[in-house]
């Protein structure tokens, strides 16, 4: 199927430096950061899923389909590089307690928090378990994210975590987008966290492993969850055969993040407390630093600095955290507005976050752009200035979605 996309701002997102110098997706620093390699007025050609042609004036082979732009934004779709989607059951009794007051110690005591969604995933089949999914999935894909990162870490027994993970790649398998799993296998623990740890390293991991060969494996750092020497433990025997993404930093900065670049993370996620060494340490890394803003949004107001950590050279990315807990969102306009307001980024900077850098926080390189050779994973916004993306709040900015090539909306 041939595609061609006229009279177009493009965002094509293409870097400065030739191609034979660089991978079209490594991620985007420094000056780069706010590139957006705009062509005002352009056509982008797709033939069986991919771009094969970008610029001011493309002409169309005979029998090719014609989308009028009108001058309205083109560019990639979202890349959504963390979120917690695939759960079960809802958390919104603990909500409405939280709003009434109600100390969130007193939630987890009585059984609510995380655990209440880890029984709720229990209880749920595989079936159950996609079925939700793909709902999420749908309305993720309405708002223009075309690839998407989804984490397992309800299910704290392998079986469980089997299970979620099994459930994630059946509803990505009926979804037009990408999704990319990662085994959280470090998310929270049952009885003595040294123990339990041990039984992840020891018998969960392996087993993930065999099912799930080439998948990231994320922990989540942090006072009552898992500790930084659990975590150093995991990710020293995890490394060997996996890509290594971390939570940390979010309420409390325990040294993790050090630990993380020593040990060669792809990502580092959260940051809201990270000290002003530790993001500096992670901006000379080649570890991207994830930001998560539609959690501080909804629980405590606290926003990682992810302008000081982009001016100091940082490769920085941005996503939803979409879970039931502490980020009940999929959006990732509303993020980037967010980003915008309260993280000290640029409008091109976030659009760059979420797009071509998320895209290299997932190891992907053949998307997040508008170059020859790209997937076509594109949007089409309804607006004619992309800062539209950032200073709107609580709309869908977009008007038509392309996957692999096809108009899915
Ligand atoms: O990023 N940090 C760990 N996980 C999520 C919360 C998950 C949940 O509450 O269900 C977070 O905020």
């Amino acid at each position: 199927m041939t595609l061609l996309i006229r009279n177009a701002r493009v965002l094509t997102l293409a870097h400065s430096a030739t191609p034979s110098q660089a991978p079209l997706s490594r991620p985007r620093r420094g000056k780069e950061l706010s590139e957006l390699g705009i062509i005002p007025q352009g056509d982008v050609l797709i033939v069986d899923g991919k771009i094969t042609a970008v610029g001011p004036k493309i002409e169309a082979p005979a029998g090719t389909e014609i989308l009028e732009a009108q001058g309205r934004v083109l560019m990639p779709g979202f890349i959504d590089c963390h979120t917690h989607i695939c759960w079960a059951g809802d958390r919104l009794t603990e909500w409405e307690q939280r709003l009434k007051g109600v100390p969130h110690t007193e939630i987890i005591r009585s059984g609510g928090g995380i655990q209440s969604t880890i029984r709720a995933v229990r209880e749920a089949t595989k079936k159950q378990l996609a079925a939700h999914l793909k709902t999420r999935l749908d309305a993720l894909l309405r708002d223009g994210t075309t690839t998407v990162e989804i984490k397992s870490g309800y299910g704290l027994q392998t079986e469980e975590e089997l299970k979620m993970l099994r459930a994630i790649v059946r509803a990505g398998n009926e979804w037009p987008g990408t999704i990319v799993p990662t085994a959280l296998l470090g998310h929270a623990f049952e009885g003595d966290l040294d123990e339990y740890a041990r039984m992840v390293v020891k018998e969960m991991l392996p087993t993930v492993s065999k099912e799930f060969p080439d998948i990231a494996v994320d922990a989540y750092c942090e006072q009552g969850a898992w500790s930084v020497e659990a975590c150093v433990r995991f990710f020293e025997k995890a490394s060997k055969h996996h890509p290594l993404r971390l939570h940390a930093d979010q309420f409390t900065s325990l040294g993790m993040v050090p630990e993380a670049i020593r040990l060669g993370a792809r990502s580092v996620d959260h940051l809201e407390a990270s000290t002003k060494a530790d993001l500096l340490l992670l901006a000379k890394s080649r570890t991207l630093g994830v930001i998560l803003p539609c959690t501080g949004f909804h629980t405590d107001g606290r926003y990682a600095r992810a302008g000081f950590f982009a001016d100091a050279g940082g490769a920085l990315a941005l996503a939803t955290n979409c879970n039931p807990g502490t980020s009940p969102t999929h959006s990732m306009p509303f993020a980037i507005a967010l980003a915008v307001r309260f993280c000290g980024l640029s409008p091109a900077e976030a659009i760059v976050a979420a797009t071509v850098n998320a895209a290299a926080v997932l190891g992907l390189s053949d998307r997040g752009t508008i170059e020859p050779g790209q997937r076509a994973d594109l949007i089409l916004l309804r607006h004619k200035d992309e800062r539209q993306l950032a200073y709107e709040l609580g709309g869908n900015p977009v008007d038509q979605v392309i996957c692999g090539g096809a108009l899915v909306r």
